[in-house]
């Protein structure tokens, strides 16, 4: 089944005002739909979740409602969906909870290739406890992070390794599968960074076997706020620090204070509009499936077209072409620094900015440092006009 683009934009109020919006990794464009559920949501009657009233029942079935449509989008099943305010923040948190039990001689496996939300709380974490971290490092030249570099890292003192599904500026798929087999062999735990994949793939959490698995909804079509997703029985054996009135059930035990009721209707609304997209009637699981191999069949076509047009420029470097990829081009233009670029593109109505996007290590590991490139992300209503304007936006300097 082919993506509709046509259709799809026409849910995206912001796409009328004719901005090519090439920076969804750092945060997608909204659809109607979720704006409406996030609305609704506020305005219906809402109240603290319960059974009494209309209002409670109205937020208790915004919380439920939110984990099982994760748990359709994800794989997994709704009691293992924790929210959160943020990726960040619930990785802090987690790594806080799990730190307790690590200690000096134990080992904590972090990666250059990662966001640095999946680097810093692990790291600072090991250090609170004594543990000691490990670097996984990635081929510079092609941005390629294997089995190999990672079981390089590992030993029978590992605790736990955190790596990306995907990276957000690179673009670089780690074969998760064979990752997390290779964790398993040494007993160790794997916190897998699902934020930039989820919006590009469909995702089977439990069939990847990874212990985490974190993402965030903003970056697929809904609203601001962090999603961590594990097996209720490894939330179970974990005891975060909690107010003493508050639910000792799991997935609530690690939901800090009142949670945003009409941001999850809004990421409830994202998932349903993405199983859309699909062309079957199945279930909601299975329509999401579909779906998103149209939106990774769809984007890849694109990114083709993308790459075709900036590899066509002498003046354009692209970094990095990883064996399996989202469709994510970084790119620095010869003469012109990144924010040059960045700021020409969108006197040109396209927005693709240049930062390290908080891919810091991954950024300064290929030499880029700290300023970082110009990032080009698709979406699923990105369309061929948009990328025949970014291209020609480039070629405007690249001389
Ligand atoms: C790959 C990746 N991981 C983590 C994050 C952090 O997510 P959050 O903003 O939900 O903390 C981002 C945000 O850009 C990201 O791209």
């Amino acid at each position: 089944m082919a993506l509709d683009v046509a259709r799809v934009r026409h849910s995206f109020p912001a796409l009328s005002g004719g901005i090519a919006y090439f920076d969804g990794p750092g945060g997608t464009q909204v659809p109607r739909e979720v704006a409406q559920a996030v609305a609704e949501t506020l305005i219906g009657g809402v109240s603290n979740r319960g059974t009494v009233t209309a209002s409670e029942r109205r937020a208790e079935s915004a919380v439920s409602g939110a984990r099982s449509a994760i748990a359709d989008l994800l794989g997994c099943t709704p009691d293992g969906v924790v929210f959160a305010r943020s990726m960040t923040q619930m990785t802090y948190d987690l790594s806080r909870v799990l730190a307790r039990h690590w200690g000096p001689g134990d080992e904590v496996v972090v990666t250059r290739l990662d966001h640095d939300a999946n680097i810093r709380p692990w790291v600072q974490a090991a250090r609170a406890s004594g543990a000691t971290v490990r670097w996984v490092e990635f081929d510079r030249a092609t941005a390629d992070l294997t089995v190999d570099d990672v079981r390089a890292q590992l030993s029978e003192r590992t605790r736990l390794v955190a790596v990306t599904g995907a990276s957000n500026v690179l673009g670089t798929r780690p074969d998760l599968p064979a990752i997390v087999e290779a964790v398993h062999e040494v007993d160790a735990l794997v916190h897998v960074d699902g934020v930039h994949l989820t919006p590009h793939a469909p995702a089977d959490v439990q069939a990847t076997g990874a212990d985490f698995y974190a993402c965030s909804p903003y970056k697929f079509l809904g609203p601001h706020h962090g999603v961590l997703v594990a097996a209720p029985e490894r939330l179970e054996s974990l005891h975060p620090d909690k107010l003493l009135p508050s639910s000792e059930e799991v997935p609530e035990r690690f939901e800090l204070g009142t949670l945003p009721y009409e941001m999850l209707a809004g990421t409830t609304a994202a998932v349903d509009f993405i199983a859309g997209f699909a062309s079957t009637v199945g279930d909601r699981r299975t329509r999401v499936l579909e779906s998103m191999r149209a939106v990774e069949e769809h984007e890849e076509t694109l990114f083709e077209r993308l790459l075709e047009g900036l590899r066509g420029l002498d003046a354009v470097t692209l970094h990095g072409s990883p064996q399996r990829r989202t469709p994510t081009a970084l790119f620095s233009v010869d003469g012109y620094s990144g924010r040059e670029v960045y700021e020409h593109l969108a006197r040109l109505d396209v927005n693709a900015p240049a930062s390290n996007f908080y891919a810091i290590e991954a950024m300064r590991w290929i030499g880029l440092g700290d300023e970082g490139a110009v990032r080009a992300g698709l979406a699923p209503y990105t369309d061929v006009e948009d990328v025949d304007r970014l291209v020609a936006g480039v070629k405007e300097i690249a001389r």
